[in-house]
């Protein structure tokens, strides 16, 4: 160009570096943060800290002497439920990150990477790449805008529709100060307001079913919407943010009973309790939580004046909630329904608590009652339950005493049956001093000489790593594991196991040894990575935590069995896609899982 100068063209040249340089540096920026939020949300400081640090309880904190300073009185704290450190001497402190970098001296890369490890986060999903990112960001916020003009169309309809507050008034006795503070709405069988609203707002069909809140009519091709004629309960993260609702039929003839927002981006059964978020304040200042069964019974729990209730939204309890509770309370409360299945919750429950080290207490509902909801419909519902609270024991005993009455002690089988299921929950538990001290209930109360039992509960321990082996993998052939179905639905039930003996090496060595056999030829990021392509597939996501209530419920085993199949048949297909197309598997591998799939 004539007349320009120069050095205008270097200028130039120098701003487009800068300017990739700069958005490249952005983009870079946004992921670590990224990664940092998530590292922040799903690792306890409590875990990290006290693995280089002895931390005592002292109120709602942690003291210790600090590891930056030597000192002999500990001015070094650690609060779980801001999850930061601060030592008051030599002033050092800040969150898990900052810790790691500062013990080990390592960048924030490199604690990233540690603490990733830790919590199981897989990095190579944080590609750092602009668009996939930012698409990321901008579909979270969509799904709680969205959500936001949701709630308040179904809170307005409520008003606008006498029958459903007539339920909510009568039915469930529940008063207007109640219906707002949990801001409970209406889904009338019409959207036609709200869709219109949405519209407005620029929101496309395809925002709504990626936020769980349509689907698209098979039939027809439109969307519709999927809660309908159904009162609505918002389902809150921890930062307030309504990310999913929980919606029960006022029709009993309607089914089911409750329908729940499908998983989302921004929406994970696994990591979220109901009532988590307006009850986190209580929790802390009083100490104690208490986890029951639905949303029905957060709510009755408010209504006689503990707002202390958290639920899981339709699903199992998981590690990953009780990693959650663990940052507010160790002091735990189970709640659970008085009917069979909430025995079993129990027994779950205190299973997972164990594996955390937490010693959850049951209260028992009083005579009569099934869930603590009825019990908030009685007129001296407060009085009752804080009779049955004062009078909780320790689960473990709970659990005994509840056994003992199903089962005949008199019968060696029957008792031989209770140990079964005793020992299975002790096994669970870390501490041998705490594994001892149950050891002793039983053999003091059943009646069996103290070796006689610890020989006993050896030999468990030791048949039950072999059971599961037998249900991971049928034929071992010398050389090679088998996949087979077991081994299929055992990989998508019990990573939550596998996970259990990878943590716990000690104990589980051998077990360990197969374990990773199956990974490296069963990657279960391959799966997972599977099941997140196939985007109708929610389902599979459930389906591979073994949280899907339904199918918990389903007692016939081959039914069972071909509900199973005809969920991760898709799955399966595009994992052995994967696996066949990859020049990196061997033809053995190949063969194999050909193999496998003439079998099944
Ligand atoms: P329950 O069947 O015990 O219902 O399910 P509930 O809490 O007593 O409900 P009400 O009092 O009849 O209204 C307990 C929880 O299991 C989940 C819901 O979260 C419910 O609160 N659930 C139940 C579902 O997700 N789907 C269902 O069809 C039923
Ligand atoms: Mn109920």
């Amino acid at each position: 160009m004539p007349g320009t100068p120069a050095s205008f063209f270097i200028w130039e040249h120098k701003g487009n570096i800068y300017t990739t340089f700069y958005r490249t540096f952005i983009i870079y920026k946004d992921c670590m943060s990224k990664i940092a939020e998530d590292i922040l949300s799903s690792v306890d400081i409590i875990d990290i800290v006290g693995k280089y640090v002895p931390l005592k309880r002292a109120g709602a904190n942690f003291t210790g002497n600090c590891p930056f300073h030597n000192e002999k009185t500990p001015s070094f704290m650690v609060s779980p439920t801001k999850q930061i450190f601060k030592c008051f001497w030599c002033g050092k402190g800040g969150n898990v990150i900052t810790f790691m970098q500062e013990i080990e001296r390592i960048d924030f890369r490199d604690a990233a990477k540690e603490l990733a490890k830790h919590a199981n986060i897989d990095l190579t999903k944080y590609q750092i790449d602009p668009k996939k990112h930012d698409d990321r960001q901008d579909e979270k916020e969509k799904i709680k805008r969205i959500h936001k003009i949701a709630q308040k169309f179904f809170v307005e309809q409520l008003a606008k529709h006498p029958e459903a507050k007539i339920y909510l008034h009568e039915k469930r006795k529940l008063s207007d100060q109640t219906i707002n503070d949990f801001g409970i709405g209406y889904a009338p069988n019409s959207h036609y307001e709200l869709i219109q609203e949405l519209k407005s707002k620029w929101f496309s069909d395809k925002d709504l079913i990626e936020a769980s809140l349509a689907k698209r009519s098979q039939t027809w091709g439109d969307i519709y919407w999927f809660f309908r004629h159904r009162i609505t309960f918002p389902i809150y993260d921890t930062m307030n943010n309504i990310v999913g609702f929980s919606a029960r039929v006022i029709d009993p003839n309607d089914k089911p009973k409750y329908l729940n927002s499908a998983e989302h981006k921004a929406f994970q059964k696994s990591q979220l309790l109901y009532g988590l978020n307006r009850a986190k304040n209580d929790i802390k200042e009083h100490n104690a939580l208490f986890i029951v069964e639905g949303q029905m019974d957060v709510v009755g729990l408010a209504r006689i004046g503990y707002r202390l209730g958290v639920a899981t939204c339709g699903t199992a309890l998981t590690p990953e909630h009780l990693k959650l509770i663990k940052r507010y309370t160790e002091n735990i409360f189970l709640l659970f329904d008085s009917d069979e299945a909430g025995q079993e919750a129990n027994l779950r429950a205190l299973t997972l608590a164990y594996q955390n080290n937490v010693f959850p207490k049951i209260i028992k509902l009083p005579e009569g009652f099934k869930d603590v909801d009825e019990l908030a419909n009685t007129a001296d519902g407060k009085e009752k339950f804080d009779e049955q609270r004062e009078k909780s024991q320790d689960g473990f005993s709970v659990i005994f005493q509840n056994l003992k009455k199903k089962f005949d002690i008199t019968s060696p089988i029957d008792k031989q049956k209770i140990l079964n299921i005793l020992f299975w929950l002790i096994m669970n538990i870390e501490n041998n001093a705490m594994q001892d001290h149950y050891l002793q209930i039983l053999w003091e109360n059943l009646g069996i000489r103290e070796n006689i039992m610890e020989a006993q509960y050896r030999q468990f321990a030791k048949s039950w790593g072999k059971f599961i082996l037998q249900q991971i993998a049928r034929k071992t052939e010398g050389k090679k594991y088998e996949i087979d179905k077991e081994l299929f639905v055992a990989a998508l039930f019990y990573q939550d196991f596998i996970k259990q003996f990878i943590e716990n090496q000690e104990r589980w060595i051998s077990l360990l040894e197969l374990v990773k056999k199956i990974i490296t030829t069963l990657p279960e990021s391959s799966i997972a990575q599977a099941a997140n392509e196939e985007a109708d597939n929610k389902e599979i996501v459930e389906l591979q935590l073994g949280r899907d209530k339904e199918l918990h419920d389903y007692k016939d085993e081959e039914k069972k069995y071909q509900m199973i199949k005809q969920i991760i048949m898709p799955i399966l297909q595009k994992y052995i896609q994967r696996i066949t197309k990859d020049t990196k598997n061997s033809s053995d591998l190949k063969q194999e899982i050909l193999n496998f799939m003439k079998k099944i």
